[in-house]
């Protein structure tokens, strides 16, 4: 009843009225104006006023499974949903969950991780309160060799949801950074648990900068937030609602062929590389050459100085601008 009550005063342009709640729940006036004192208890500011009922002023920045799934509109995607205060690290519990039998698409949300990870065997900072830090478990049946492209459809649905919940013209660092001007704001960390030929699970994790109003100076050059960009604060929860429904939608076009090649073309265009010079950093040798984009494998290709395509491969390598990271 509360999820409903928080969707009906947010849908409301005007006073949502108490008999109306009465009637639409069966339940006793006293009944509507508990949850209310639940919800204001909780940070809400909600006016009541009398013959016209309640109207929501203000709503808190937070994480919450009433305040995330009123906005979800997906069949799979975060349906079996963990907002947590405080963790190690998202990818762990999300990995432990699936494996334990939980649904494909469960989400594991939380508000400040304590060892969250980075790619690389590097660490993920993640204080409290500002950020989004979360994983999705998937059970696929798709071979191992198919797997780095689900994280290439989170970078895609990561962009898509913050030029739709905030606004701002998100772009793609290949193959699945996400940035805001030359800036990252998004990470994400995919990891499996497979044999040869067979995949146990997948775990998406995805580290989203969203209201921090600073950076620690060692990465201040590097990284940005949404509230950095756009001078407001963004609602995590929305954000987190329009990212699991753009990575839903995408996915299952993803199945279909079990390539990117549906995707490939929205993707490249989102692409901060495109028609860029680069620098590959391969282990075996540095080169530089112009991206032109993905192919539906995920792989960047990348016109060296002779006028060749070479597909670069995301789990060997990655690239940086000549001049900075992008
Ligand atoms: C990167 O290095 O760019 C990837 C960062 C991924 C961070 C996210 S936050 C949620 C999930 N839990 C973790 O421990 N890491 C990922």
């Amino acid at each position: 009843m509360k999820t409903k009550i928080l969707s009906l005063l947010r849908e409301g342009q005007d006073y949502v009225s108490g008999q109306e709640l009465c009637d639409y729940f069966g339940v006793s006036r006293t009944a509507v104006w508990k949850v209310m004192n639940q919800l204001k208890e909780e940070g809400y500011e909600i006016e009541a006023v009398k013959n016209k009922g309640y109207k929501l002023l203000n709503q808190p920045d937070i994480l919450s499974v009433n305040e995330i799934a009123g906005r979800l509109n997906t069949k799979w995607a975060g349906r079996q949903l963990y907002c947590l205060a405080e963790t190690d690290s998202t990818n762990i519990d999300a990995k432990r969950l699936i494996e334990e039998g939980a649904p494909n698409g469960t989400l594991v949300i939380a508000d400040k991780q304590n060892s969250g990870r980075g790619r690389r065997g590097r660490s993920w900072s993640s204080p409290k309160g500002t950020a989004i830090y979360m994983s999705l478990a998937l059970k696929p049946s798709f071979s191992p060799d198919r797997a780095s492209m689900v994280t290439l459809i989170m970078a895609l649905a990561v962009a898509k949801g913050i030029r739709e919940a905030a606004g701002l013209r998100a772009c793609i660092k290949w193959p699945n950074d996400v940035v805001l001007g030359k800036k990252k704001v998004c990470g994400i960390l995919t990891e499996m648990n497979a044999e040869p030929d067979y995949i146990h699970s997948v775990v998406i994790g995805t580290g989203i900068n969203v209201n921090e109003r600073e950076f620690p100076a060692e990465i201040q050059g590097i990284a940005t937030s949404l509230f950095l960009e756009k001078g407001e604060t963004v609602i995590r929860a929305q954000l987190v609602a329009s990212v699991m429904e753009y990575f839903e939608e995408d996915y299952e076009k993803f199945l279909v062929r079990e390539d990117l090649s549906e995707l490939s073309e929205e993707y490249n265009k989102l692409l901060i590389n495109k028609d860029k010079r680069v620098k590959v950093l391969d282990p075996k040798q540095e080169w530089e050459g112009t991206a032109r984009g993905i192919n539906e494998k995920g792989e960047l290709l990348v016109e060296d100085d002779k006028g060749s395509l070479v597909e670069v491969y995301a789990g060997e390598v990655s690239v940086r601008g000549l001049y900075s990271y992008v």
